[in-house]
């Protein structure tokens, strides 16, 4: 019969410390500003429209995918941080509001590589939104949070939004 060693082992020991550790790792909360550009019409369209089966005055059930870019600043040359990659639909047989799921994907400084992930409904054009940051990856890992947005300039070719985005993550 083996005999039990009276203390634990170091390995036991440095796995037990490393779960507490972990366990009670800073929660880190994160803003984010920045301005989501979409343009709708002309050879440099990044929002389309793929479905559109409702064929009377009601948008419901436009399926809009998307591949927007996301800046620093309202105007369009200002620096690129990102893009925003999903989908619109239209989900109410009563008025505008869709549902979106996006992806926001950072490709700029310390967030490049990392991704949150945002659902909810938009009510319409303009806004004010706000909708939920289900989860992230890289730096975002374990994301929770809410993006607040609403439109800042709606021109013949598209729109810009500005969005501020407060997240609770680990990394
Ligand atoms: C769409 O319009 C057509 C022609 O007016 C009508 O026959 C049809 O019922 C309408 N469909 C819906 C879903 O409202
Ligand atoms: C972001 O990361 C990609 C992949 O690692 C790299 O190719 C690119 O140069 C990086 N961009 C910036 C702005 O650091
Ligand atoms: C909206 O954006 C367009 C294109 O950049 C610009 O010409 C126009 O002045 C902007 N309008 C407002 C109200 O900011």
């Amino acid at each position: 019969m083996a005999s039990r060693p009276s203390n634990p082992s170091p390995s036991l020991l440095f796995l037990f410390l490393f779960m507490i550790s972990s366990g009670i790792a800073a929660q880190k909360t994160t803003h984010l500003h920045f301005y989501f550009h979409e343009t709708v019409r002309g050879p440099d369209a990044t929002s389309i429209v793929v479905a559109s089966l409702h064929k009377n005055s009601s948008t419901f059930g436009d399926i809009h995918v998307f591949d927007n870019a996301l800046r620093e600043s309202a105007d369009p040359s200002s620096k690129l941080i990102g893009r925003a990659q999903g989908l619109a639909t239209s989900s109410s047989l009563t008025d505008l509001s869709a549902l979106t799921a996006i992806n926001l994907v950072f490709t700029a400084g310390e967030l490049n590589g990392s991704t949150l992930s945002l659902f909810g409904r938009v009510e319409g054009v303009t806004g004010p939104d706000d909708r939920s940051i289900v989860g992230g990856s890289g730096l975002f890992r374990l994301a929770r949070g809410f993006a607040l947005s609403r439109t800042v300039n709606i021109s013949s070719t598209g729109y810009i939004v500005e969005f501020d985005v407060h997240v609770k993550h680990y990394y």
